[in-house]
């Protein structure tokens, strides 16, 4: 596991762009897949992934994770994708079947038949963040979805917050390449503690998946133990 510290924010995603662009480059085979993280971190890496000189047709997204919401909704990481990066590349999406009125759960399993076939038994590079209380994806402490050994892809209701479909730890624990990417004040002191070994969701993933890198910006590393 490595820990690369950026300067700022700005630095965090020109550094976690050029990693995503090398591992993309470097990854043998015709086709590479790519899972990305929701929420508001990766945006700016994203955005820097538009000028990347990668084949992107080559390239396979699917989403680490989302919201039980329409695609187009404000809060959809789908919708964020596309408005950073899906709109800009010829890469191939592979969304969440959402429908209205539809089980989350069917969407769920529906997705992880979808994983199967593009992702087969090892996946290439997932890139996550992490929230203040060291969930990752939609693995929340405490919620259902942690505890899942069989499924690579679950719904899972998380208290103040809804359904959310995520990946499940084993399908993290089979990415060849994984990229946290934590920036902020706000994240110091869940990152420190998670580093420094307590096991939050977070670190649970990170124990166990392949080829693990932190970028991280200098704000969010500032309560870590430098020695
Ligand atoms: C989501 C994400 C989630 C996110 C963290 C950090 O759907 O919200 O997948 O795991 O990475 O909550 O979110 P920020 O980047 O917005 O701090």
């Amino acid at each position: 596991m490595r820990v690369v510290i950026a300067t700022d924010a700005v630095d965090l995603a020109r550094r976690a762009s050029d990693h995503i662009a090398g591992l993309i480059v470097q990854s043998a085979g015709p086709r590479v897949t790519l899972g990305l993280a929701g929420g508001s971190t990766p945006r700016a890496t994203y955005r820097e992934l538009r000028a990347a000189q990668v084949d992107w047709s080559r390239v396979d997204l699917w989403l680490s994770d989302e919201r039980w919401v329409a695609p187009d909704h404000e809060d959809s990481n789908e919708r964020m994708a596309r408005e950073e990066l899906l709109d800009y590349v010829p890469a191939v999406f592979h969304g969440i079947p959402w429908r209205e009125g539809r089980p989350p759960l069917a969407a769920a399993e529906e997705y992880a038949w979808t994983l199967e076939t593009i992702l087969g038994d090892h996946q290439d590079i997932v890139v996550l963040g992490m929230g203040d209380d060291g969930h990752t994806a939609s693995l929340f402490p405490g919620t259902a979805a942690l505890t899942e050994t069989d499924a690579d892809y679950v719904a899972n209701l998380v208290p103040g917050r809804g359904w959310r479909l995520t990946a499940t730890i084993p399908l993290l624990h089979r990415s060849r390449h994984t990229v946290f990417l934590v920036s902020g004040e706000g994240k110091a002191d869940v990152l420190a503690r998670v580093l420094g070994g307590e096991r939050l969701p977070s670190a649970v993933v990170a124990e166990g998946a392949g080829d693990v890198v932190w970028l991280i910006d200098e704000a969010a590393a500032s309560r870590l133990d430098r020695s």
